[in-house]
């Protein structure tokens, strides 16, 4: 299988210059191919949750999405290859940039017809421990018409809308930029995944 055509060192150097980046080429067709199917299966088995955000326990009018988190000890082999190569992006980047990331979380998403993500920043309340924010896109065939960009809001007030297109990973610096998810017309499926750097009550 060739995974080895994603550029780390490019990838490193556009977050660096610009914060953000999309990037063929992290997993292999078939791994993604893997991975969707997979994603797709769980959400049919209805094992996605209604996502929740801030601290009340009520599904959210922010976001209408459903997730499944991939858990340690507990992931299928498309989930372990997938934390497996996101693990050495994280030790890359951090090395690249002196980010200090010490670890990563993933889950899936699957967003319905018409459900979207209002703007946001990724930095959950009172934590700084988020610091790249990556998602990788398992649409194959997305068509602009369809919808569901990731519009990504810029410092100099411009935005750019990222189609969820199967293998691409969109990168950016979690703290640094807003963004939301638009409403699409088909099922909008992904792996959402964050590097986090060591805040105080870290523990390995
Ligand atoms: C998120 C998010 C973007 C996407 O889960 O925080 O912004 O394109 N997801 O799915
Ligand atoms: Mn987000």
């Amino acid at each position: 299988m060739s995974t080895d055509r994603f550029d780390f060192k490019a990838a490193a150097s556009a977050l660096a210059a610009d914060g953000w980046c999309v990037q063929p080429g992290l997993m292999s067709a078939e791994q993604t191919q893997a991975l969707a199917s997979e994603c797709a299966a769980m959400h049919d088995a209805k094992l996605l949750l209604p996502a929740r955000t801030g601290a009340a326990r009520t599904a959210s009018v922010l976001r209408g999405d459903s997730t499944h988190w991939f858990l340690t000890g507990a992931m299928s082999a498309p989930q372990q290859a997938f934390t497996d190569r996101i693990d050495a992006l994280r030790v890359a980047l951090s090395r690249e940039l002196m980010l200090g990331l010490v670890d990563a979380e993933s889950h899936y998403a699957v967003y319905r017809p018409g459900a979207g993500y209002a703007r946001h920043l990724d930095r959950l309340r009172g934590s700084d421990a988020r610091v790249v924010s990556a998602v990788f896109y398992l649409n194959d065939a997305w068509q602009e018409a369809e919808g569901g960009a990731l519009r990504l809001y810029l410092a100099d007030g411009t935005s750019r809308d990222i189609y969820p297109r199967a293998g691409n990973l969109l990168l950016f610096l979690s703290a640094q930029f807003e963004h939301e998810v638009l409403p699409a017309t088909r099922d909008r499926m992904s792996v959402a995944c964050w590097m986090r750097q060591r805040t105080p009550g870290w523990s390995a």
